[in-house]
């Protein structure tokens, strides 16, 4: 089905994680169920304004969260915002704190990525018609997005970090204190199911990207106990207020 583009201009997408399906503040002028050449996204499309600036909301794990992250259809996912006249999108994610620094309900803007995930459809350019095609992928966030999203951390006081290495996990079990470990070898400083594929399909489709993380956990074994959903959802309502205050005071920037 062809999605309508809007004729002024570009759209900013958001891609909301756990604990961001909708997005309050945004003033909704529609809806759209959509459909893609990669099959169906995971929610209907959310068109409307944010602090003035045309956005397009998708929730990533659907409306209601119901699918989980090594079932979500990326590439339907990012396909469907650029169709929708979307060139820079910000993705919302929950993530485990490994590095000290990470601490539940803080705020960190990766500016590196190890992908551990397996088995998800994670490219655009499956068959070699026009050759194979290998994107440049040694930066995997578009630092103009990165910037506006840190100095609206910075100029709202929001604890934050500026930088860290995301491993992207498979899921949908939490890690091992093992796995844990290793990820800290590797250099990893927090740990989410869903920042893979979706920031390579971004570059494949030569969109702006950028994570926004919400630590919601200390990563298994870097806490005196075991992972709790308890646990999670008071960092997620200790720290969503400020992702959302960060995504209003970047959005005008970042659709530029
Ligand atoms: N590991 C993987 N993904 C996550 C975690 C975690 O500890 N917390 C939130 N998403």
């Amino acid at each position: 089905m062809a999605i309508e583009i809007p004729s002024n201009g570009r759209s900013v997408g958001i891609i909301g994680g756990t604990g961001l399906t909708t997005l309050s503040g945004l003033e909704i002028s529609g809806e759209k169920v959509v459909d893609t050449p990669w099959g169906k996204p995971s929610a209907p499309l959310v068109f409307g304004s944010l602090q003035g600036q045309r956005v397009v909301f998708l929730a990533r794990h659907g409306h209601p969260h119901s699918i989980p992250p090594h079932q979500v259809n990326y590439r339907a996912n990012m396909w469907a915002l650029q169709q929708a006249g979307v060139n820079t999108v910000v993705g919302v994610n929950a993530v485990g704190g490994i590095h000290p620094d990470m601490v539940p309900a803080h705020i960190v803007i990766p500016d590196q990525l190890i992908d551990y995930t397996w088995g998800r459809g994670h490219t655009f350019f499956e068959e070699g018609a026009e050759g194979v095609t290998h994107i440049d992928f040694t930066f995997p966030y578009t630092d103009a997005v990165r910037h506006a999203l840190i100095q609206a951390a910075e100029s709202l006081g929001l604890a934050h970090s500026r930088v860290g290495v995301y491993a992207a996990t498979q899921g949908p079990r939490l890690e091992t204190a093992a796995e844990v470990l290793r990820l800290e070898r590797d250099g990893c400083d927090i740990v989410g199911m869903t920042g893979m594929p979706e920031a390579a399909l971004a570059a494949e489709l030569n969109m702006s990207y950028g994570c926004l993380g919400l630590v919601v956990n200390w990563a298994a074994g870097k806490s005196a106990h075991i992972i709790t959903m308890e646990e999670i959802e008071a960092a997620i309502d200790q720290g969503m207020a400020g992702v959302k205050a960060v995504l209003e005071r970047a959005v005008s920037s970042l659709g530029r």
